[in-house]
């Protein structure tokens, strides 16, 4: 069974879409543990309510990213984390905790990639016009919103959109997605070469 860590920072609406899925048995998984580095985050209130163990670690007291980035590794290895998922999780890795987990860290984004990346990128898609915007699922490489890309989903931009509808509009598609493609890892479906992610049995 896959051991997953999970990182939040807010609500927590991927972190519950992916709870719910291991719960029925859809993806063959365990989350070891849910990191939060905000102590008010709703995502901690999910975790604790399904018994997850959560460990909350601010950035108070660590001299640098990079240690603060040490610490993490070192909870997620002690858990025994295989992969670990990032779930509205709003700070930005080191090097040092890429490396410790090659492939074997995802996150997801609500745009379709690369087109928009960094923040804000629901009201970026309605200001620059595109008709389709969603989302992605990618594994994370030292650049941010950049790595190989494991799957993808549409949504249509419309002329009305707000950033609040088209934002509920394209979490609709993550919270399918997230669980489906941490599923395909879970079966060892995903094979990465170079920059393309290869689905095995589908391609
Ligand atoms: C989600 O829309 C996710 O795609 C986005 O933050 C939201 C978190 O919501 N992530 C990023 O923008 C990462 N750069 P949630 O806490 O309810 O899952």
């Amino acid at each position: 069974m896959l051991a997953i860590g999970i990182l939040v920072s807010g609500r927590g609406t991927n972190l519950q879409s992916i709870i719910d899925a291991i719960e029925a048995k859809r993806i063959n998984a365990e989350i070891k543990v849910v990191i939060s580095n905000k102590p008010d985050a709703l995502a901690v209130e999910r975790a604790g309510k399904h018994g997850i163990p959560v460990e909350v670690i601010t950035n108070e007291g660590f001299a640098s990213r990079e240690a603060y980035d040490a610490k993490l590794v070192e909870v997620l290895k002690g858990y025994g984390v295989e992969l670990v998922v990032l779930a509205g999780y709003m700070r930005i890795l080191t090097p040092g905790f890429i490396k410790a987990f090659p492939m074997r860290i995802m996150n997801i984004h609500p745009a379709l990639l690369p087109s928009f990346p960094g923040l804000n990128v629901q009201k970026k898609a309605i200001e620059y016009g595109v008709r389709y915007s969603g989302c992605t699922v990618h594994f994370v490489t030292e650049e941010v919103d950049t790595g190989p890309i494991i799957l993808q989903a549409p949504v249509p931009v419309l002329c009305d959109d707000t950033v609040e509808s088209l934002s509920k509009r394209i979490l609709t598609e993550e919270l399918k997605l997230y669980p489906e493609a941490i599923g395909l890892f879970s079966e060892g479906k995903l094979e990465v070469r170079g920059r393309r992610v290869f689905i095995k049995e589908k391609e």
